[in-house]
């Protein structure tokens, strides 16, 4: 079922649903008509977008072990559309960032900084979201060969680190990045099991074989 192409078309529609709807609150609020964004509206689209952006960060996570413990290998096809859709959306909070809170006046940026500086870190994991999504495509897979798992195993330190930049800025409300950080933890904890475990029986095969080669001998 999951080899259907109108389940890819079903998650890109799925995926664009946040963006639709921030396009319609920001249409009524344009039109003068009721809407959710209150009186700060700017801030609040660029807080949906991060949201949307971190938490389609940890569903780009969730793939592997999922693909894993229900194996249904399928799922794997679906990773790279997730990944993209969170960069995009990541892009689109900082965009957001640069017309609502900077009003685009670059010379104010450095001034931000000093007062945020959660903003670097968050800036860190944008650049390897980019790094990332710029080598998401087959051609790039061909040609790094070994390389391009080493740097997509980046994505570890970029969830970290967009976690880190939204506990940084949230002062007092820890509830939604404490509950972004246990959710991370239990699927990087996953992985590093999963490590751990092949690690394991890889040098136990080896130390059994050496003591049979060493009886045979
Ligand atoms: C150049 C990069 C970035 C800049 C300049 C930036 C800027 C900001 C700012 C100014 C805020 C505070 C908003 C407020 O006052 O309420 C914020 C919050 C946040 N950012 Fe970023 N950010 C960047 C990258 C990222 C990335 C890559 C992610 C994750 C994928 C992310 C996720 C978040 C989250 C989850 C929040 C909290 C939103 C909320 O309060 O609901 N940011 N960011």
């Amino acid at each position: 079922m999951l080899k259907s192409p109108w389940i890819k078309v079903f998650l890109h529609l799925a995926l664009l649903l946040p963006l639709l709807e921030e396009c319609w609150q920001i249409w009524l609020l344009m039109n003068g008509m009721p809407n959710r964004l209150g009186p700060d509206p700017g801030k609040v689209i660029l807080e949906d977008l991060a949201t949307v952006a971190i938490w389609l960060l940890l569903l780009g996570l969730a793939i592997t072990p999922a693909k894993q413990i229900f194996k249904i290998s399928d799922l794997i096809r679906f990773r790279r559309m997730v990944g993209l859709y969170a960069f995009t959306y990541a892009l689109l909070h900082l965009l957001s960032y640069l017309a609502f809170i900077l009003g685009w006046d670059f010379r104010a940026l450095w001034e931000d900084i000093v007062k945020r500086p959660y903003i670097i870190v968050g800036t860190l994991s944008l650049v390897i979201l980019a790094a990332l999504a710029a080598t998401s495509f087959k051609a790039a897979m061909k040609f790094m060969g070994r390389r391009w798992k080493k740097l997509h195993q980046m994505v570890y330190l970029a969830v970290l680190l967009a976690i880190l930049h939204e506990w940084w800025q949230a002062k007092e409300a820890l509830s939604e990045p404490l509950l972004h950080l246990v959710i991370a933890s239990l699927l990087l904890g996953y992985r590093l099991f999963h490590f751990l475990n092949k690690a394991f029986s890889v040098s136990k095969n080896q130390q059994s074989f050496r003591r049979a080669a060493r009886k045979n001998s």
